[in-house]
């Protein structure tokens, strides 16, 4: 594909720091804190966003998984989760025992309804795990409104919305533990990694356990846990790539506000602006009718536009579940995205736009 939807960037910086690490040999580090990477990347995250914790894990699933671990979340539990996600929202709550229970989304920006949010909590609920789909940001004054009344804790799966804010906080700090993903195509990248922030002590200390096979010490496993960390060598690849974040954002904001006016005479639905939301523009997502043939007729032009996600969780065939989600559905048959990534150039928006034209007109 000529212009990628989401593509790693890497220079030479993160050339020569991970060169670094395999000159010194210091692939990992089985200590309580971490390697000294490890704890380089968690103090830039943990100043980036603003919380008093950052521990990085191996994943973004990892990093869900290990905060439903610090919450004690197990068999019998229910953990309230949008439909219209990565599955790795849903697999994190199975892997540590409890049942994932779905919720329907807010057309507008296709993250948790929370009008549908109240209909299904149960005795059962434990947490909710609302999630900043395509850097969106999720309707957490309602929610969290809704947490405290039901005494429920909340978790964001923030994996697509680093650098997202509200009211100039930052998306994943809203909460007891928001959790990031660095998967190559994210707005930055480790290679494969994630990240847990939190201002919780407490918590924090249990989630380095988590980290590490429930170890304090070395050999004095205290609580479950498994092992999540992450190595050093995407530590050095994160660390340099957290530095370049705001640049990064920088030219996707361009890129989605010079997209929304090329796009703007179509029929079809553009990103909606929030009050107060500063969104990361991790994916530029419209919706539109005849949604399949458009992305085959871009893509046959080598424009990377991609469909996030054409299943919703709760129709795949392990999760099979005779439910109705109206909205999750009418996303999954709608949305389609379209790069805005920092190498899309102007040119290539122009192009993105001509192409869209042609086809739809
Ligand atoms: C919404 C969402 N949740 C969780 C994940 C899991 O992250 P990872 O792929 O790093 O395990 C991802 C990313 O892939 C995601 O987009």
């Amino acid at each position: 594909m000529k212009i990628p939807i989401n593509a790693p960037i890497i220079e030479k910086d993160e050339i020569n720091e991970v060169s670094s690490v395999l000159t010194e040999k210091s692939l990992t580090s089985a200590a309580n804190a971490g390697g000294k990477r490890v704890q380089e990347f968690e103090n830039l995250l943990a100043s980036y966003v603003k919380s008093k914790y950052a521990i990085a894990v191996n994943s973004g699933t990892a990093a869900l998984q290990a905060a439903l671990y610090a919450l004690d979340v197990k068999q019998g539990d229910e953990v309230l989760i949008p439909s219209f996600t990565f599955v790795a929202t849903a697999n994190s709550i199975l892997s540590v025992g409890a049942k994932p229970v779905f919720v329907d989304i807010r057309p507008e920006n296709y993250t948790m309804d929370p009008i549908d949010l109240k209909k299904k909590i149960t005795k059962k609920s434990k947490v909710i795990m609302p999630v900043h789909l395509y850097g969106n940001f999720s309707y957490m004054d309602e929610i969290s409104e809704i947490a405290d009344k039901h005494n429920l804790e909340i978790v964001e799966d923030a994996c697509q919305s680093l650098g997202t804010t509200y009211k100039k906080k930052q998306s994943g700090t809203f909460s007891k533990m928001g959790c990031f993903s660095m998967y190559a195509a994210k707005v930055m990248t480790s290679g494969e990694g994630g990240a847990i922030v939190t201002d919780d002590k407490n918590i924090f200390e249990k989630l380095r356990k988590i980290r590490n096979h429930g170890m304090l010490h070395g050999y004095d496993t205290r609580i479950l846990g498994l092992n999540l960390r992450l190595p050093e060598i995407c530590a050095a690849i994160a660390k340099v790539q957290m530095k370049k974040l705001p640049k990064f954002l920088e030219k996707r904001k361009r890129n989605a506000t010079i997209l929304n006016e090329l796009l703007s005479d179509l029929n079809i639905i553009l990103p909606q602006e929030r009050d107060n939301v500063e969104v990361n523009w991790y994916l530029y997502t419209i919706a539109t009718k005849n949604r399949n043939k458009l992305i085959k007729q871009l893509n046959s032009q080598g424009i990377g536009a991609t469909a996030y996600y054409p299943i919703p969780v709760h129709e795949t065939p392990f999760y099979k579940k005779d439910i109705k989600l109206p909205l999750t559905e009418w996303a999954a048959k709608s949305v389609l995205s379209l790069p805005v990534n920092p190498l899309v150039t102007e040119n290539n928006l122009h192009h993105i736009s001509k192409v869209l034209h042609k086809i739809i007109k």
